[in-house]
């Protein structure tokens, strides 16, 4: 099949490519390269230096392409709303440049690279209420250390469990949250509108080889993984207790090479986790316990905005696409611990 793969110069659509190729695809790749040089490509790997902000060059790219995998985007928080007309250009403008595009070729499939952010929390029940959606955390809660959400009606503390594809979008927390989540509405509406036929893989925290340093953009595994390369003890938010999933790379890839065996019209949504939630105080004695590197220090600080545990079910990945994660946190620890790293962004 050929190929549009918008991103794939990033530290996921690179693995992308490569896996893509070696499947017999014709890749190719358009990227602004937002952190500077190209990784490396396989030869038959197509590249073109391009923004996807700019309509003439979509067209071009769009050329005798079957199939787009769209993972261009600007990641996480950043500096939030200084970084908004770039985070919505890239993201927004550029999705529905693409969108366009592929309408006036005719090209009906697509697979964005969604994201987890777009659900904001995990599921909440309270004892007495059942399910609820928690109030905000305040920062006069976080001050004297009550992380846990609550419920808005008696203030009981809540019990998370794992999102679901048709559970509620949450209003986003922050400007990359409204971006993803404003893509696959753009999406959705193109796939409904058009006929087509669009995969949203809603990643959870990715983590392996190739993963960024740490910046402002960075997520909470580069963030530690760059304190263990640095020797620095991994300094851990709240009191270490908010849950992620951190899912390894190369499950990312293998989820997108199903992704393409998805054959319905219009848009349908997987997450895509490991199926082992961990608290980022775990991440942080996994990581330095591999490296034998300086334990990490839980120090209470907090960033406003922040959800305290997201978690999603990849069952419906399992059961319609025959996805399986094969890296265990454990076994992606270890890895991860000594693993290369990739620009600073
Ligand atoms: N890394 C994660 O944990 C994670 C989690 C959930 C979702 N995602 C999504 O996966 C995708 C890839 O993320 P990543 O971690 O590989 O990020 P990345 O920053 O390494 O890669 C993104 C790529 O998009 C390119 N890009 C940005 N704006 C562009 C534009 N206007 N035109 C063309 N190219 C542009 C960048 O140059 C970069 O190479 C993104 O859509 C991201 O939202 C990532």
């Amino acid at each position: 099949m050929r190929i549009l793969l918008t991103g794939g110069a990033g530290f996921i659509g690179s693995r992308v490519a490569g896996k893509l190729v070696e499947d017999g695809h014709e890749v190719r790749v358009v990227d602004a390269l937002v952190h500077g040089a190209p990784p490396v490509f396989p030869e038959e790997v197509e590249f073109v230096h391009g923004d996807l902000r700019d309509p003439d060059t979509v067209d071009r790219v769009l050329g005798g392409v079957e199939l787009v995998s769209h993972h261009a985007a600007m990641v996480g928080r950043g500096k939030e709303i200084l970084d908004g007309p770039r985070y919505v250009g890239c993201n927004d403008l550029g999705t529905a440049n693409l969108l366009a595009a592929m309408t006036r070729r005719d090209i009906g499939q697509l697979v964005l690279a969604s994201s987890v952010v777009i659900y904001g929390d995990s599921r909440y029940d309270c004892p007495e209420h059942a399910r609820v959606r928690p109030s905000r955390r305040t920062r006069a809660d976080m001050d004297a250390g009550r992380y846990e959400p609550r419920c808005p009606e008696c203030g009981a503390e809540l019990v998370a469990s794992a999102v679901r594809e048709d559970d509620p979008l949450d209003p986003p927390r922050n400007v990359y949250a409204v971006t993803k989540l404003a893509q696959e509405y753009l999406v959705g509406a193109w796939a409904n509108e058009t006929g087509a036929a669009a995969v949203a893989l809603r990643y959870h925290n990715v983590y392996g080889p190739g993963i960024p340093y740490d910046s402002p953009y960075s997520g909470v595994a580069a963030t530690f993984r760059s304190a263990v390369r640095a020797g620095r003890a991994p300094r851990v938010f709240e009191d270490g207790g908010p849950t992620r999933d951190f899912v390894h790379v190369s499950d990312v890839v293998s989820a997108n090479l199903a992704a393409l065996r998805w054959t319905g019209a219009g848009m349908r949504a997987f997450n895509v986790a490991s199926g082992e939630p961990r608290t980022i105080g775990q991440l942080a004695t996994a990581l330095t316990e591999a490296a034998g590197t300086p334990a990490p220090v839980v120090t209470g600080e907090y960033r406003p905005g922040d959800v305290r545990h997201i978690v999603a079910s990849a069952d419906r990945l399992r059961a319609e696409l025959s996805w399986r994660p094969e890296i265990g946190f454990h076994a992606g620890m270890r890895e991860f611990a000594t693993t290369e790293m990739r620009y600073a962004s």
